[in-house]
Order: C-alpha cells, then sequence, then structure tokens
C-alpha cells in the first residue's frame, strides 16, 4: 500500500478538500437556486451513497443541496456535472457494499477512482463498462475479484486502467478487451489470473500510446511471442514481475526493442540463459531489474551504452564473471543501486570503484570476491548501504576506509577474513543503523566506536573480543546485539527499563550476573 501514486492522490484530495472549503466559506446559500450541482446527479449520488456501507463515514459531508462540495466529487465549474468521484480509502475504515447503476446517471463522469476500499471480493460491476466518458479508472486495492467483465473493453476513452493487487480468485480469460482501449497510456493488471491468455503480446501490442505497463504476478508464461513489429514506441516503464516465463530471452526479444524504455523490471520470472548484447539496445533506460532468476555468463560490454542507467538489480542470479570487469563495464555517471548478491562473481574490487561517486546503494554479498577492500572506498560519499558478508575477502580495513563515508548507515562485512582496525579514541564519521561483523577480527578491544546513537542490529559474535563487557551496550538503542562466541568477561550491566533491546545473545562468553532491568525515573 505504500505506493507514491497513492501519496499523490491522498495530497490531490487534501488539496482538493481545501478548494472545496475555501469555495464553501464564500457563504453560498444553501438554496437549490445559486447551486452548482445538477439535482438529478445529486439523487443519484445519494442512491449511489445508500448502496453503500461506510462504518468509518467517511461521506459524512454527503449531504445538503450542494453536493459539488461533498468529499470526492468534483463537478464541472462551467457545467455543473459531476465529472470525477474520488473516494479512495487511506484510512482503516473502507467503503464496501453494493455499486448501485444509479452511478450511470453521472454520465459526464470522466474519473472514477474507487481504490483502497474492500467490496468483499465480488466482481468488478459490468456497468462500470458502460461509462463511456471515463479517462481515468482505479479500482486497486478494492477487494474486487472473480472475472474481470470485459465490458470494461468499452471504455474507448480510457486514458488510464488501475486494477492493482487485485484479490485472489481475479482472472481473465483473454485481453481482447484491453486491446481495444486504444488511447490507453497506463495499463497496470496485477495479482490478475492471465494464466489462459496465451497472445497476452498481441493484445498489448494494440496499444501504441502506452507509457506505462504493470502485469505483476499475472501468470503470464509466454514472452517471446512470434516476431512480430512492435507498436510499443512510447513505453516508458515495463514490469512483469513474478510471471513464470521460465525461457532464456533471445536477442530478437521485444523486451530490448522498446526505444523510450526507462524502467524494466523482470524480477522472478525464471528465466535462464545469458543477458543478450541487445540490453544495450535500451540505450534510456534508468532502472533495469533482472534479478531473482537464473541467468548465466558475463554481463555484455553493450551495457556502456545504458548512459542513464541509476539502478541495476541483478541480484539472486549466476552471473559468473570478474567484478572489476563488471564494474569496468557499468556506465558510472549516475549510478546509484547496484544490487549484485547471491552470483558467482569473482575477483577483487578494484580502487576505481570509487568513480561511481553517486553510489548509495552497494551489495555484493554472498559472492567469490578475494583481494582486499581498496581504499578507494572512501571516495564514495554518498554511500549509506554497503554489504559484502560471505566472500572471501581478506585484509584490513582501518579509518581511511572510512574517511568521507558520512552518509552510511548499513555496514555488513560478515563471513569474511577481514580484520577492523581503528585507534580506540577514533569516531566514526556516520551514525551506522545495522552492523555485521560476524567472524571479522575487531578485537582485543570492544570497539567503542560502535557505542552509537541511531544502532538498530549489531552483530559483533565471534570477532576476537577479549575485554570487559562494556556498560555502554546498557544504554544502546539498539533492538539486536549479538555478543556471543567472544572472551567477554565482567558483570552483565543493568538494562534500562526503556531498553528496546529484543534479543542480546552472550552465550559463549565469561560474563557473569543476570539479565535485569533498572527502573527509569
Ligand atoms: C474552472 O476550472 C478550471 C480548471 O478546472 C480553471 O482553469 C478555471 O479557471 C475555472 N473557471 C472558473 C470560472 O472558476
Ligand atoms: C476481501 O473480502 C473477503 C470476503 O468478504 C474477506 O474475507 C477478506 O478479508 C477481504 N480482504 C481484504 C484484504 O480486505
Ligand atoms: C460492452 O461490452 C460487452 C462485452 O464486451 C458487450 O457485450 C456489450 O454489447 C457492450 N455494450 C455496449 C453498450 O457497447
Ligand atoms: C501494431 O502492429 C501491427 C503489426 O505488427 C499492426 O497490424 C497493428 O495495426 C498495429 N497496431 C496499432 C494499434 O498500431
Ligand atoms: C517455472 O519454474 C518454476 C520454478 O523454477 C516452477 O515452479 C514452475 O512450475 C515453472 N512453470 C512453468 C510454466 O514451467
Ligand atoms: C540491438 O543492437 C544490436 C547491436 O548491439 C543491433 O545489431 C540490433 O539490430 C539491435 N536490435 C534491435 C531490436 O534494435
Ligand atoms: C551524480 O548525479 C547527478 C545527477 O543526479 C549528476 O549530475 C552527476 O554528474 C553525477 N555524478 C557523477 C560523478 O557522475
Ligand atoms: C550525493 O547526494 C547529494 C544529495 O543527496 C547529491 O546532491 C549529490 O549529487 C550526490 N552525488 C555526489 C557525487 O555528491
Ligand atoms: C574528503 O572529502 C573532501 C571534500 O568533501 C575532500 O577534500 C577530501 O580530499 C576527501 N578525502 C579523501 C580521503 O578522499
Ligand atoms: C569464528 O571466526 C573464525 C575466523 O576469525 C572462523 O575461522 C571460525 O569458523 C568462526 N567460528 C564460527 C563458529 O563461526
Ligand atoms: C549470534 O551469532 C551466532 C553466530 O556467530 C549465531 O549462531 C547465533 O544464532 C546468533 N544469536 C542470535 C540470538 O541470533
Ligand atoms: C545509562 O543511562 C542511565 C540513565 O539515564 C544513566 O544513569 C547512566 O549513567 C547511563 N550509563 C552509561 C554508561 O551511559
Amino acid at each position: 500500500m505504500a505506493d507514491p501514486t497513492q501519496l499523490v492522490r491522498f495530497v490531490t484530495i487534501l488539496a482538493m478538500c481545501f478548494l472545496l472549503f475555501h469555495r464553501s466559506s464564500s457563504a453560498l446559500p444553501p438554496t437549490t437556486a445559486g447551486t452548482l450541482c445538477i439535482p438529478r446527479e445529486r439523487d443519484a449520488l445519494l442512491d449511489f451513497k445508500a448502496g453503500l456501507t461506510d462504518p468509518g463515514n467517511l461521506m459524512s459531508s454527503w449531504r445538503g443541496v450542494e453536493c459539488c462540495r461533498w468529499t470526492g466529487v468534483v463537478c464541472s465549474n462551467r457545467t455543473g456535472h459531476v465529472v470525477a468521484l474520488q473516494i479512495s480509502s487511506e484510512s482503516m475504515d473502507k467503503l464496501g457494499g453494493e455499486i448501485r447503476s444509479s452511478l450511470l446517471t453521472l454520465r459526464h463522469m470522466k474519473q472514477l477512482d474507487l481504490s483502497g476500499n474492500d467490496f468483499g471480493g465480488q466482481p468488478i460491476p459490468e456497468l462500470i463498462g458502460t461509462l463511456g466518458r471515463l479517462t481515468h479508472l482505479d479500482l486497486s486495492y478494492s477487494n474486487f475479484s472473480g472475472r474481470i467483465p470485459p465490458h470494461l473493453g468499452n471504455l474507448s476513452n480510457l486514458v488510464s486502467l488501475r486494477l492493482k493487487y487485485m484479490a485472489h480468485g481475479s482472472y481473465s480469460p483473454d485481453l481482447a478487451w484491453v486491446s481495444r482501449l486504444r488511447k490507453l497510456q497506463v495499463l497496470w493488471i496485477t495479482y490478475v489470473d492471465l494464466s489462459a491468455v496465451a497472445d497476452w503480446f498481441h493484445a498489448i501490442n494494440m496499444l501504441p500510446y502506452l507509457i506505462d505497463l504493470d502485469l505483476t504476478s499475472c501468470g503470464l508464461q509466454n514472452i517471446v511471442p512470434p516476431p512480430v513489429h512492435s507498436n510499443l514506441t512510447s513505453l516508458e516503464s515495463l514490469t512483469l514481475d513474478l510471471n513464470p516465463f521460465n525461457t532464456s530471452l533471445g536477442a530478437k526479444n521485444w523486451v530490448w526493442n522498446l526505444p523510450s524504455l526507462q524502467g524494466l523490471s523482470l524480477s522472478s520470472c525464471g528465466i535462464h540463459g545469458p543477458i543478450p548484447d541487445a540490453v544495450g539496445n535500451l540505450t534510456s533506460i534508468q532502472t533495469l531489474d533482472l534479478g531473482f532468476n537464473m541467468f548465466t555468463g558475463i554481463v555484455p560490454s553493450t551495457i556502456k551504452k545504458q548512459k542513464k542507467l541509476q539502478n541495476l538489480l541483478l541480484h539472486y542470479n549466476f552471473i559468473n564473471m570478474d567484478v572489476a570487469e563488471l564494474l569496468h563495464r557499468l556506465p558510472s555517471n549516475e549510478l546509484y543501486v547496484l544490487f549484485l548478491e547471491e552470483n558467482h562473481l569473482t575477483g577483487s574490487l578494484p580502487d576505481q570503484l570509487g568513480h561511481f561517486s553517486n553510489l548509495t546503494i552497494i551489495a555484493l554479498d554472498n559472492n567469490k570476491l578475494s583481494g582486499e577492500i581498496p581504499v578507494g572506498i572512501r571516495e564514495l560519499i554518498n554511500l549509506s548501504d554497503i554489504s559484502l558478508t560471505s566472500n572471501n575477502l581478506h585484509g584490513t580495513i582501518t579509518e581511511d576506509h572510512f574517511t568521507n563515508l558520512t552518509n552510511l548507515q548499513f555496514l555488513y562485512i560478515s563471513d569474511n577474513s577481514l580484520t577492523v582496525k581503528v585507534d580506540s579514541t577514533w569516531k566514526a564519521p556516520f551514525s551506522l543503523v545495522q552492523a555485521d561483523f560476524r567472524s571479522c577480527i575487531l578485537g582485543p578491544q570492544f570497539p567503542s566506536w560502535l557505542n552509537q546513537p541511531h544502532m538498530i542490529d549489531l552483530d559483533v559474535s565471534n570477532t576476537s573480543i577479549h575485554d570487559n563487557i562494556p556498560v555502554w551496550i546498557a544504554n544502546s538503542s539498539a533492538q539486536y546485539l549479538n555478543l556471543s562466541r567472544n572472551r567477554l568477561a565482567g558483570m552483565l550491566p543493568t538494562f534500562s527499563l526503556s531498553s528496546p533491546l529484543r534479543i542480546l545473545d552472550v552465550s559463549s562468553n565469561q560474563i557473569v550476573g543476570r539479565f535485569q532491568h533498572f527502573q527509569t525515573t
């Protein structure tokens, strides 16, 4: 539900409420004479409301004669006709019940948004397909289920159709109705069973103005249609996550031939085989997500042509190449996010890593990296999240590596042969939130620089610490503290009652005493 478009919608509703309020304060008398609202449409709205259940009283403003001031009702200021109905719900109290045919009286309606409500698993009413002027329809997250009525294909003016997160049991045996929506720019149909649709690409290819297509988790099986001319020249965002394509993607595949594409997401689609050279044809791409598949081989050098690439996600695949060569192939300009974890990457990190100076997140855990962590890493001044867990890295990390990493929050280097050696008086330039050093060498002294105010998760288990248990851990903000398998000695300090600590592992040490809280005043 944490969807940016929902936020936008919420802000829009707020803005709208403000406008409506503003107008209402200009003191129009509550008589039919001075109102904008058309009485026939008001009656229809009241009947529509009567069919709905509204436990949270979201429609409490729906009374009086001026229906154009009711929450979620937008009228044309010229004709007075209702042109939009936006009663999406963000709260726990949702609308439900029956969608009555009185809605059809609102013949001038262009936008209908019922998203975020709970219609109890009933099918989308066929009658919505008769609202012929609709340009925008959003029934996302509203617990509609069953067959999507092909009647929606009659809405020939639709520019945007949003059916996101449909309830379990939603399906459509064909997409012929979609191909009739020639003006569509935005099409989101997710969690709808489309497994019976053999030629889904042909239906979509009839939509030449399409900009944003999301068919996440629709049971689509075929991504390799017979060779056709692709009409999708305007497509900027393509999301096909969680469909069981279970195939390889050849150089001729249509996904590499989308000249405007900025975002491509094919995560968890069972795709195997190599990433073809044709990936470099996506020269406008900003986000490429091929994670959780079975891609093998190397990342082709043609990826250098993706000059606008910001986010590259290739995690959980079988990419098998030298990490320095891979990094060398990437266009360095604007890269922010690099997910390469759970692959078969080898070799050592190059000192030139620092050239990716916008890099914010880099994940390389569970590969076969060797060598030392280059000191050039300190040039990644925007780095907030680095994960190198479970590789064969060795050597020593010092203050030098961290000099300019003022934004670092997440540091994961567990299960490597790494030693962290900093001066005992060193103050870190960053404030960590999670830090995992399991089986590295931090000791013999307990690293006091880890006493940081925003720490939530700290794992220093098996890190050769031979010291007294520090008293400051009793005041730590951490919820998870793993100090096990060290040679910590002394009394376990008394924890504050307000301590957020939920898991403390001090096993395999020489600590005495028992766990207790003290009452703060
Ligand atoms: C009517 O609304 C439009 C935008 O919806 C606005 O540009 C216009 O100024 C409004 N006209 C009046 C008379 O309020
Ligand atoms: C959808 O409706 C069904 C049937 O009334 C109900 O059991 C389920 O909890 C609802 N789901 C959501 C997410 O509201
Ligand atoms: C709308 O579409 C349905 C199914 O696609 C069709 O049976 C019906 O005749 C159409 N109705 C109108 C008014 O065009
Ligand atoms: C899409 O391309 C096909 C050719 O492959 C063509 O027959 C069809 O008319 C095109 N559709 C649109 C909507 O342009
Ligand atoms: C695709 O692969 C997944 C796991 O690899 C398997 O569970 C699924 O049955 C396969 N689907 C098809 C249609 O082959
Ligand atoms: C993709 O780029 C290759 C060169 O890397 C070129 O030969 C090919 O024609 C392009 N394919 C498409 C579909 O644009
Ligand atoms: C970092 O990104 C900004 C745009 O977000 C870009 O202007 C700048 O050139 C990038 N930095 C580098 C070193 O490429
Ligand atoms: C780092 O982040 C800041 C803002 O978050 C941004 O202005 C800057 O361009 C980024 N990149 C570099 C290289 O500083
Ligand atoms: C740290 O950053 C400052 C400017 O932000 C720069 O002058 C300095 O050379 C950097 N230090 C290192 C070690 O990269
Ligand atoms: C503890 O760390 C050492 C390396 O310092 C490693 O060899 C050993 O396997 C680790 N022990 C456990 C139980 O993880
Ligand atoms: C603490 O870390 C060790 C590995 O060093 C692990 O076996 C143990 O399960 C962890 N304890 C908790 C409570 O997570
Ligand atoms: C921990 O907090 C308590 C209560 O705020 C305070 O009395 C004590 O001095 C603190 N201990 C340390 C080691 O910061």
